[in-house]
C-alpha cells in the first residue's frame, strides 16, 4: 500500500523539525529531516577535504564521491533521531558551526539535490512518514496527500531564537537576529535551485501566536478528517 507522506516545509526558525518529530511520534511514523542528509553531505565534503580554506568546493570530486556515501536516519520512539554516515553517529557533528556555514552552498548543487532526492524517495516508500524541509511539498513529495507550509512573524521568530540563545548563556543581540532572520528569508526563497515557496495545496501554519499545544491540536483536527487518524 502507499505510503502516507505529510510534508513540513516552511521558514527558518519555524519550529518544523520540532513539530515534524512530535506529530511523527505521536501517529507512529517515520520522521525524515531532509535538512540533516543536507548537514550529512557537507561533513562528508569537509571531511574528504573537497571544501578548501577559501570554501571552495570541489564540485567534480565532491559529485564523484557521492557513490560511497550512505546516509541513514534513526527514529526513536520518544521522537529523537539520529543521522548516520556510513554507518557513524555524526548527529553532533551535523549541527556544529563549520557544517552551518557550508551546508548552504552545498546544498544549493543540483546534483547534491538530486542525490538527496532519491535518498527522500527511497526512505519515503518505505514508511508512512513527516518529512521536513524547505523543498518537500512542491518538489521531492509533489503529491504528498499532506503538505503543511510553516511560518510565523519574523520578528516573533527573532525573538524566539534570542531567548533561544539567552536560555543557553549565549550572548544575543536582537537586532541582528531580526536581520538574519529577514536575510534567510530572502536567500531561501530567491535561490535558484529549488526556492522555499508554499505548494499552492498546502495548509499554512501561522504559529506567531500558538503554543505547541495549539499547533498540535490544529494538526490533529486535519489528520483525523484526512486519514482517520488521531495523534496520541
Ligand atoms: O533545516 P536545516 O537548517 O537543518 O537545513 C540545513 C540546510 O539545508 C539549510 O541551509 C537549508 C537546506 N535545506 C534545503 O535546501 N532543502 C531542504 N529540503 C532541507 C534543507
Amino acid at each position: 500500500m502507499k505510503k502516507i507522506i505529510i510534508a513540513i516545509d516552511g521558514h527558518s526558525s519555524t519550529g518544523k523539525s520540532t513539530f515534524a518529530k512530535m506529530i511523527a511520534s505521536k501517529l507512529g511514523f517515520t520522521f525524515i529531516d531532509s535538512g540533516a542528509m543536507y548537514r550529512a553531505v557537507t561533513l562528508f565534503a569537509i571531511e574528504e577535504g573537497y571544501i578548501d580554506n577559501g570554501d571552495n568546493i570541489d564540485t567534480d570530486r565532491l559529485k564523484a564521491a557521492l557513490g560511497r556515501i550512505e546516509i541513514t536516519c534513526l527514529n526513536y520512539p520518544d521522537g529523537s533521531s539520529v543521522t548516520f554516515l556510513n554507518d557513524r553517529n555524526v548527529e553532533p557533528d551535523i549541527r556544529g558551526l563549520k557544517v552551518s556555514s557550508l551546508v548552504s552552498p552545498v546544498s544549493a548543487l543540483p546534483f547534491v539535490r538530486d542525490y538527496v532526492n532519491i535518498l527522500l524517495r527511497y526512505y519515503g516508500t518505505q514508511d508512512n512518514s513527516v518529512v521536513d524541509g524547505r523543498d518537500i511539498g512542491t518538489v521531492v513529495f509533489p503529491d504528498a496527500p499532506l503538505k503543511i507550509f510553516m511560518t510565523a512573524d519574523a520578528s516573533i521568530r527573532a525573538k524566539r531564537r534570542f531567548d533561544q540563545m539567552e536560555s543557553k548563556g549565549e550572548k544575543a543581540d536582537y537586532e541582528k537576529i531580526y536581520k538574519n532572520v529577514v536575510e534567510r528569508d530572502y536567500i531561501d526563497s530567491h535561490r535558484a535551485v529549488a526556492p522555499l515557496c508554499k505548494a499552492d495545496d498546502a495548509l499554512v501554519l501561522d504559529n506567531s501566536n500558538m503554543t505547541v499545544e495549539d499547533q498540535l491540536v490544529w494538526v490533529d483536527e486535519i489528520v483525523q478528517k484526512r486519514f482517520g487518524l488521531k495523534l496520541s
